[in-house]
Parts: C-alpha cells; structure tokens; sequence
C-alpha cells in the first residue's frame, strides 16, 4: 500500500519546483502519493521560505499544530531556505521534526526520510546535473530550473546565503526536460532561476559558452513548444540584444518581470543592486518601445535602511513612469547573514508602512485604469484550470488571468477570447 505525502510549500516560484522535484523523487523511489489530509499523513514536508521574518517565525508555531494533528508514526521535514539557515537550530527548538533538509540539497529527499534527524543544509552541494524524477503539479505547464544559486549580493537578501552561489544547469539537459514536458502535454514552459538573465555565467562540470538570450534562442526550436516564460531576470543584466530577442521572439509570452526593489540611485547603491534610477527607466523604455504589448511587472521593497522621503518619492516616481501591470511590494525586513541588517539607519516600521500604503494606493488606482481599458479587446488564452460553476481559467500571452465559461474540452487550448468583463484581478470573456 502507498504511503501519504502532505506538503506545504511556502514563497517562490523556485520552492514551488523543489516541491515538484521532491514529489517526484518521494513517489518514484518511496511509493509516497499525495494527501490534502494531514491527519491521514505518513510524511509531512514545509517547503519554507526566509525572505522575509514573518514566514519564518510562522514555522515553529505550525510544526506544533502539525505534530498534535498528525498521527503518531508520521515525520515530519522542514525543508527549503529557512532549514538553509536554521539548520539543526530547527532540531533543537522543535525535536518533533524529522529531518532538515537544505534548499540546495533537494536531491537528497530519499536518502534523509530514512534518517531520523538527519541534517543536510551544505550551501556548495552541485546538484545541477541531477535528473529528478518527473511530476507537475498542472499538466498543462511545465516549471523547468535553469540555475540554482545566486552570485548577486543585493544587501537585504539573505537567497545566496540559503541557496549558495549560482551555477547554470547545462542548455542540453534544459532542452531535454523541456522537450520530455511538451510530450507529455505541456505547451507552456516557465524557466525558473534566481537571476536568470545571468545565464551561462558559471556552469559546474560542463564547459559549454551559452548565455540566456542564445537559451531562449535554443529552446525556442522545440517541436510543440508554444510559450516560453521565465522568472526572475535582474535588469541588470537586460541588454539590448536580450530585449530584442524577448520582443521579437514568437513564443517568448510578452510578460516580463523587472525587479525595481528602490527608485532612488542612492539607495540602489546601498542596496548593491548594480544600476540607477535612470538605467532602470532606460530598460523599460526599451521594454515599451521595442515591445508595446508587453507588461511589465515589479518588486518594490519600501523601508530599506536609510530611506527619507525623498528616496520614497524616487520609488513613486518610477510607479507615475513606468505603469507597472502588476507590482509586489514589501516591507524592508533585516535578515540574518545579510549586511544591510547591520546599518545603522533602519527606518521606523510605522513610517515604512505608511509609504507602504501609499504605493499600494496608487498602484491599485494604475491597475484599475490598466484592466477598466482591457473591455472589448482579444487575447489569446491557455486554458489549463477547471473551475467551480462551469468556468475555466487560462492566462493570456501578458500573463493576465482570465474565466470564461466552459468545459474540459477547452484545457490545454489556446484560444482567443474577448473580453466582456474586468476587475482588477482577472478577466472575464467569451470566446471569439
Ligand atoms: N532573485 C529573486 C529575488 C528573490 S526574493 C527574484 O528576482 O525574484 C523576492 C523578492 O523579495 C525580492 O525581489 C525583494 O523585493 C523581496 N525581498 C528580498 N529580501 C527582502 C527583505 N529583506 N525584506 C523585504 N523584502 C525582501
Ligand atoms: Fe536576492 Fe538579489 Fe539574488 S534579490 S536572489 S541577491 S539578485
């Protein structure tokens, strides 16, 4: 008989794959099948995250509601950035738990269940090249890593310090997943990587010369293939040359997401982001004007250490500029193994949420005309979602949701649609 897997998966995209990955692997090799029930649970997993504190401080809480439900010979493993930093620290305050398992260390799921307070949180282990076992959680989608690691040292973050520095998965094992994917039902890929625009930079045993733009050129050519995505490019790293390929590249979706974190140059660089307020408009100009189409979405971190008004007002002044379809913003939260949790200028929280508010006020009033405007024109959408009351779910090429009424006939097809209704999260259509 199979044993039951529950697992909670917190934050990124990226944690979203390793619990893909871990699926694969539990099922495969340990005959594990999903449960929605903890209760009915043999093993139970937290996919966590530590990018900012609130997550984090959540986990202990949780794993004591998970051990008094659960029942009495089932595991319990924390896995993901916080067992990254945490460590056997998890252990010590919570000896209900299991095992610890690093977010770099995904590879050795099948190994640590059999271990009882087994510890693998190495931040050098290389498992590019390590061929998981297959699961999508849709279908319809495929999620595909194409690094692992960061080589940035933002001064907020704490990602390098839990997925260690960045090496590049070689371009012919990408191609191969991606093209394993699309025949098995997949027509839409999204390539995932902390930096991805990075691409090729440092590879661990292969010695081949490929950046991102030529990745997206390769990939491009798979049979079947119909939309490419990735998350999360750096701008950076946004050449010329990039944003002519994202522009005129048919299958490349035209959504693109270009990390802002501050609009003020002096905060840029106490943040180490590499780049300034006017390099930062110039690439979303480019953006615009190569590609009119395209949305553009953000992450904006308001509070950062030593932020005054004025270094506020840059941020809302690159919002009035560029218009962003969808932003994510947070409040500054100091992390360990970071430097910025060291200045001495930390910003009153009070404050911070105050201009919190405010972006997200205005944002909302941009997002509204942005989607109010949608009414009457065509997308095409990928179905890949059964919904409740007849409706079905797709996202158009600019990444926007859409509903319409239908059945499973219409999953997996792309298909234009008209829009007859808006709001500020999601589009309603009919078929055209
Ligand atoms: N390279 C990844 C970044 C991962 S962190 C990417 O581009 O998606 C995701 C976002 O969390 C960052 O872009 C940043 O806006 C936010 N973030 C990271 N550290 C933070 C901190 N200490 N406090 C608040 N927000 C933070
Ligand atoms: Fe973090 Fe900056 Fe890398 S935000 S993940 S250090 S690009």
């Amino acid at each position: 008989m199979s044993k039951k897997l529950f697992i909670e998966t917190l934050g990124c995209a990226m944690n979203v794959r390793d619990s893909e990955h871990m699926i694969a692997e539990l099922n495969q090799k340990e005959s594990y099948e999903i449960t929605e029930n903890l209760e009915d649970a043999d093993l139970i997993i937290i996919n966590t995250c530590s990018v900012r504190e609130k997550p984090v401080a959540k986990l202990f809480s949780e794993i004591g509601v998970f051990n008094k439900h659960k029942k009495p010979s089932a595991k319990i493993g924390v896995t993901g950035c916080t067992a990254s930093h945490l460590g056997d620290e998890i252990i010590k305050r919570a000896p209900s738990v299991d095992f610890v398992l690093g977010a770099r260390n995904v590879s050795k799921i099948t190994e640590v269940v059999h271990k009882k307070h087994a510890v693998e949180v190495s931040t050098d282990f290389d498992e590019s090249t390590y061929a998981f076992g297959e699961y999508r959680s849709n279908p319809y989608k495929a999620m595909v890593n194409i690094s692992i690691g960061c080589d940035k040292s933002c001064t907020f973050c704490i990602v390098p310090a839990t997925r260690g520095e960045e090496i590049s998965i070689p371009s012919d094992l990408i191609v191969q997943e991606i093209t394993k994917a699309v025949a098995s039902g997949a027509k839409e890929v999204m390539l995932l990587g902390q930096n991805v625009n990075n691409y090729g930079r440092r590879f661990g045993s292969s010695e081949e010369s490929c950046d991102f733009t030529q990745l997206l050129q390769k990939i491009s050519k798979i049979e079947g293939l119909e939309r490419i995505r990735f998350t999360s490019p750096h701008p950076l790293h946004m050449d010329d040359a990039f944003i002519q390929e994202f522009a005129s590249n048919p299958k490349i979706c035209k959504q693109i997401h270009v990390p802002l974190q501050s609009g003020s140059t002096s905060l840029l660089k106490a943040m180490k982001r590499g780049y300034t307020k006017e390099n930062f408009l110039n690439r979303c100009e480019k953006i615009r004007t190569l590609c009119p189409e395209a949305t553009i979405s953000t992450d904006i971190i308001v509070g950062f250490p030593g932020e005054s008004d004025a270094d506020f007002e840059d941020t809302m002044d690159v919002l009035e500029k560029v218009r962003f379809e969808q932003m994510f913003s947070f409040k500054y939260s100091p992390r360990p193994h970071t430097e910025a949790a060291e200045f001495d200028n930390q910003i009153d929280s009070d404050v911070a949420g105050e201009r919190l508010t405010r972006l997200q006020a205005r944002h909302t009033e941009i997002l509204d005309e942005i989607m109010d405007a949608q009414l009457g024109t065509v997308h095409q959408v990928y179905f890949d979602e059964l919904k409740p009351n007849g409706r079905v779910s797709g996202r158009s090429d600019d990444g926007k949701l859409f509903f319409v009424q239908g059945s499973e006939e219409l999953l997996g097809k792309i298909v234009d649609v008209k829009v007859t209704k808006t709001s500020r999260g999601a589009l309603d259509g009919v078929l055209v």
